[in-house]
This record gives structure tokens, sequence and C-alpha cells, in this order.
């Protein structure tokens, strides 16, 4: 469980973050959503501890992040997992050696223990066949795939995603985020994801928050993000046309 209390971030005086508090429960894929520019990234930027806020603290399962020493920070985010936006995967490496990277950079295991690893992780993926195959021979929707297998390589208690499914086909999508949520559950980890797509908040939206402007405009989960009134709200939900026609066709009675 991720607790954030009155989370503060400005670059050169302009407060982006404006005081966030929230939780994100463990074993569940809790999205945060809003408009681009809204301050998603730099959140997830704050969670994962490459921004320092100003204000506000981040209690990871009990841990203030502001009260550990050096070391105790780097280990904490050894138990973080990244799947970045566009899947920023090494253009010269093999899936399995993109996958084994953060096990070199961050472990001292032998090599036959980071293969095992590294295999069991690409199962857990359903990319059996890809292992020697370079980023550019495969697909995106396997690229995902592959981010997600790097990511969990570590066995993270933490799983942080940024518009994982952006750039891809909808139902590709649909089955990446998918795959986060089983993954999320099996492995009982705290996921956060960035999405400005609807089908994902239909689709694995156990917890949502709703940022506007780095204010904390609105939380909940699925199917109270279509009951509430907040206009900011239900602007974002039926900026998509098929979501309007919906609701048009329920307030016909169609
Ligand atoms: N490193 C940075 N330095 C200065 N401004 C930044 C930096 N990162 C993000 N911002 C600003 O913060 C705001 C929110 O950005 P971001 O979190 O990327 O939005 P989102 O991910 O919701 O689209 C934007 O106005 C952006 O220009
Ligand atoms: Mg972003």
């Amino acid at each position: 469980m991720i607790e954030v209390t009155n989370l503060h971030k400005s670059f050169n005086g302009e407060e982006i973050l404006k005081g966030i508090t929230t939780t994100f429960d463990r074993g569940k894929t809790n999205l945060i959503i809003g408009t681009s520019g809204s301050g998603k990234t730099v959140f997830l930027k704050c969670l994962l501890g490459l921004f320092t806020p100003e204000q506000g603290e981040i209690c990871y399962d009990g841990n203030k992040y502001s009260e550990l020493d050096e070391e105790e920070q780097r280990n904490l985010r050894e138990k973080m997992g990244m799947v970045f936006q566009g899947s920023a995967l090494f253009d010269s490496m093999t899936v399995e050696e993109n996958i084994m990277f953060p096990l070199m950079m961050f472990t001292k295991q032998k090599k036959e223990e980071m293969l095992e690893r590294v295999h069991e992780a690409i199962t857990r993926v359903n990319l059996e066949n890809a292992n020697n195959k370079l980023p550019s021979e495969i697909s995106g929707g396997m690229q995902k795939r592959v981010a997600i297998a790097r990511a969990i390589v570590t066995r993270p208690k933490y799983l942080f995603c940024d518009e994982p499914n952006s750039g891809l086909d909808p139902r590709t999508a649909i089955v990446i985020d998918n795959l986060i949520k089983e993954i999320t559950e099996e492995y009982d980890i705290t996921t956060v994801i960035n999405t400005h797509d609807m089908n994902s908040v239909m689709e694995i939206g156990e917890k949502i928050i709703f940022l506007k402007n780095g204010h904390l405009e609105w939380e909940g989960d699925k199917s109270q993000i279509f009951k509430t009134d907040n206009k900011a709200v239900t602007d974002f939900v039926y900026s998509s046309n098929l979501f309007k026609k919906v609701r048009d066709a329920q307030l016909k009675g169609l």
C-alpha cells in the first residue's frame, strides 16, 4: 500500500502538483487519469522517487520516504518496477537481454539464476518464442510485453506504468491492460497506472483518481465514474464520442 499525503511539486516556481492526498492499495490496479498536462507523469515520477516533492509525504507499506536513509531509499527503489511510455527498450539488445538488464544492474545473481528469472518472466507474458529477437523485429504489443517482463523480473512490490497501452490498437491495448491486472493480482503488487484511455478505465479501473491541473479532483471506481456529476470528470469521460453516444442512447431509452 502506498499512502500519499499533501504532495506538492513545483518546477521553476510553477506548482505542478498542488497538495495531493490519496492511497493506492496492494493487489489492485490503481489508475491515475486526467487530460494531458494534468500532472500524471510528474506524480508517477514522485512515486518512483525520481522527483523530490517540496512538501508532503509518500509512505510505502509503512515506510515514510523522507525518513529513509540513502541505502534504505535505494533498497526501496529496487522493489519498484516501471513500464515507461513507449516501452523504452534497448534497440540493440535482444528480448532476453532487455529483460535481464535490471537483474544485471541491481543484483549479484549468477548467470543461471538470472536466466531462470528471465525465462519465468518471459513465460508469464507469453513471449516464449521471441527470446532472441530484437525489439524492431516484434510488434508493438509484443514490445509492451517485453517492457512488462522487464519491470516484473526483479519481483517488485510496486509497479508503475505510464500510459502502458499508448500507440496500441484497441484490442491489443485491452490485452495489455488485462495482463497488468492479472500480474498485479497474482504477485500481490501495488500497481499505479497513468492513462487517458477510457477503455482502460472500463477494463481495469479498480481505483481511479482523477487529476485536474495538479489537484485531485475526484476519486472512485469504474462504476462510480459513470454516476458522478463532477463536470471535469464527465467532460473527460464523454470526450470520447462512443461513450457520449451510449449515454445519449440511454437517455432516449434506446
Ligand atoms: N521536468 C520538468 N520540468 C519542468 N516542467 C515540467 C517537467 N515535467 C513536467 N513538467 C510540466 O508539468 C506539467 C504536467 O506534466 P505531466 O505530468 O507530464 O502531465 P501528464 O502526464 O498528465 O500529461 C506540464 O505543464 C509540464 O510542462
Ligand atoms: Mg504523461
